[in-house]
């Protein structure tokens, strides 16, 4: 049992679901002229309106009493002072001390880590600004112009993410790349056209060990060598970000080329950390340093807003209601910006890594449903693609809608037209339309009357599909860093409420020692492992046919 079932507040949410089911979300519009301001919240540059979600004031009520029964604000003094509550692993989880910018102490193990990042802020700083400045060099002399960024997971999609989204930023001092997918196409086809005398290969993985970065850096570092043609030439051109000094060292790469980073930081939250390295390369240090201000101000606020108030929080209820209680099992990240195009995917791994889980902090079994399934992509896009199923598929996908006031870029009436198209999708979610507008709409069209009854039934929308919205004020360095850090604290929120450990990943563990075993069947001669008759079949398949 996970304790959570037995809460009052769990019981009571239970027999709300009851109630809430009987009630339409216009007819909650219709009688409560007030319903956007009760359920709708402020912080600098964000608006957050979630009144277009199923919660009626008991049900909000209760989801408040559901935090105070999980302890939520206990655990958020745990997680922010330092104590180790990735009990899994036995570390800390201090992603927000990376983004300290009171600078005040945090403990691990007795040693103060606000010195210690401080510390590597300032070689990332240094080592940014030579780059970009033209003072570091490359084996002949000549100023760095593509930076490859190696890595995947948390040490690709945060970087990747966020230099996408504030690439309308950027100056032409740099061009940035990214590899992480170990299928050869994608590191051929970002190595095909740059110089080895002007490439800066920046290798970023926490462990040093993941098989797909590793094989990408030794790719790069052939590719290199076969015009550098001198090994000592690597020092100039390839850095790391890891933990792991033996093996960088091991690697090849020298100690004062390598930026470190903490057991206390977890992959999926390490932007913040030296991960970020390509962010200050393409976009400037102090670019980079609004990305930490605007993740700083969100904990500001989460750490001290009440808890009806708490927008992360109030993101975490809202997805434990939907997901736990309503028994919807997806969730779509729709912005409408195309600067936030790799946002989902960001919150996938964000999300569904954190609290795919099935045994709760004690390792029991968890009796209800965790995470919904995380995806979506850019609106426009997917209002061509998906969305005739968000409106009237018999899946219920509840959606997160994020625009901003300002576009990045100002092209003619473009941004009129992409917003007005973020309201009236949410809008007609919520509302639908029914019978009678769609008799009306036909009549009017000239339609028969058998021709309407038969239209009918595919014409109508039932809505009542649950949306929260977020507007930003433009997308800009803070505006991300406040963005993903709601997020982060959603996640942790919700990871709570549920009483699983958010901060590990066995799941993934499990995938990279299988396919390691494989690796050597597949390569040498003579090794078999014992597999069932599909797994063997299909490996027997594709040897077969790759020798011919
Ligand atoms: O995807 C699983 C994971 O363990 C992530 O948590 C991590 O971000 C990624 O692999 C990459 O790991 P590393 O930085 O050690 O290469």
């Amino acid at each position: 049992m996970s304790g959570r079932v037995e809460l009052d507040s769990w019981q009571k949410l239970r027999q709300s679901v009851l109630r809430v089911e009987q009630q339409h979300l216009k007819t909650m519009f219709d009688n409560d002229t007030q319903r956007f301001d009760k359920f709708s919240r402020q912080i600098a540059g964000v608006l957050f309106d979630f009144s277009k979600q199923r919660v009626d004031d008991q049900t909000f009520s209760e989801l408040m009493q559901l935090a105070d029964e999980c302890d939520v604000a206990g655990w958020r003094e745990k997680m922010f002072s330092g104590q180790k509550i990735n009990i899994t692993e036995n570390r800390a989880v201090l992603h927000t001390a990376l983004r300290n910018r009171a600078n005040t102490p945090v403990y691990v193990d007795g040693v103060n880590v606000t010195e210690q990042v401080n510390a590597e802020l300032e070689k990332l700083k240094a080592f940014s600004q030579r780059v970009r400045s033209g003072e570091w060099v490359g084996y002949t002399g000549k100023a760095v112009k593509n930076v490859v960024a190696i890595g995947v997971g948390g040490s690709n999609l945060g970087p990747q993410m966020v230099t996408d989204a504030l690439a309308a930023y950027a100056d032409d001092t740099l061009n940035v790349h990214y590899v992480s997918n170990v299928d050869g196409v994608q590191i051929a086809s970002v190595l095909k056209g740059l110089d080895a005398e002007t490439t800066l290969f920046v290798v970023s993985s926490k462990t040093f060990t993941t098989s797909e970065t590793m094989t990408n850096a030794k790719t790069a570092v052939e590719w290199f060598l076969e015009s550098a043609n001198d090994k000592s030439a690597i020092a100039k051109h390839f850095v790391a970000v890891s933990t792991n000094l033996d093996k960088t060292r091991a690697f090849g790469i020298s100690d004062e080329n390598v930026f470190t980073m903490w057991d206390w930081v977890g992959g999926r939250f390490s932007l913040w950390s030296a991960i970020g390295l390509p962010i200050a390369l393409y976009l400037g240090f102090d670019v980079f340093v609004e990305v930490l201000e605007g993740a700083f101000e969100v904990d500001e606020h989460f750490k001290s807003a009440s808890n009806q108030d708490n927008i992360p929080l109030l993101m975490a209820l809202l997805s434990v209601w939907n997901t736990s209680f309503l028994g919807y099992q997806a969730q779509a990240i729709l912005p409408y910006d195309q600067a936030l195009h790799m946002l989902p995917a960001y919150l996938q791994q964000g999300e569904m890594e954190s609290n795919g889980k099935h045994v709760t902090f004690a390792g029991e079994q968890v009796d209800y449903t965790t995470v919904p399934i995380i995806w979506g992509m850019t609106g426009i896009n997917g209002q061509h693609a998906f969305y005739q199923c968000l409106h009237q598929g018999n899946v219920i996908v509840p959606a997160d809608f994020i625009a901003s006031i300002e576009p990045q870029q100002q092209v003619g009436k473009h941004h009129e037209i992409l917003l007005s198209n973020f309201f009236a999708q949410t809008e007609a979610m919520m509302a639908g339309v029914n019978a009678e507008q769609v008799r009306t709409d036909l009549a009017a069209k000239g339609k028969s009357e058998s021709e309407i009854d038969d239209l009918i039934p595919h014409k109508i929308h039932k809505g009542n599909r649950p949306t929260s919205s977020f507007i930003l004020d433009k997308i800009d360095a803070k505006a991300v860093g406040r963005l993903i850090a709601l997020y982060e604290h959603k996640i942790f929120c919700q990871g709570i409420i549920l009483n699983v450990c958010s901060f590990d990943q066995w799941g993934v563990e499990l995938g990279k020692g299988l396919a390691s075993n494989i690796e050597a069947e597949l390569t040498q001669e003579g090794i078999t492992h014992p597999h069932d008759s599909s797994t063997a079949g299909l490996m027997a398949y594709y040897k077969q046919k790759r020798k011919n």
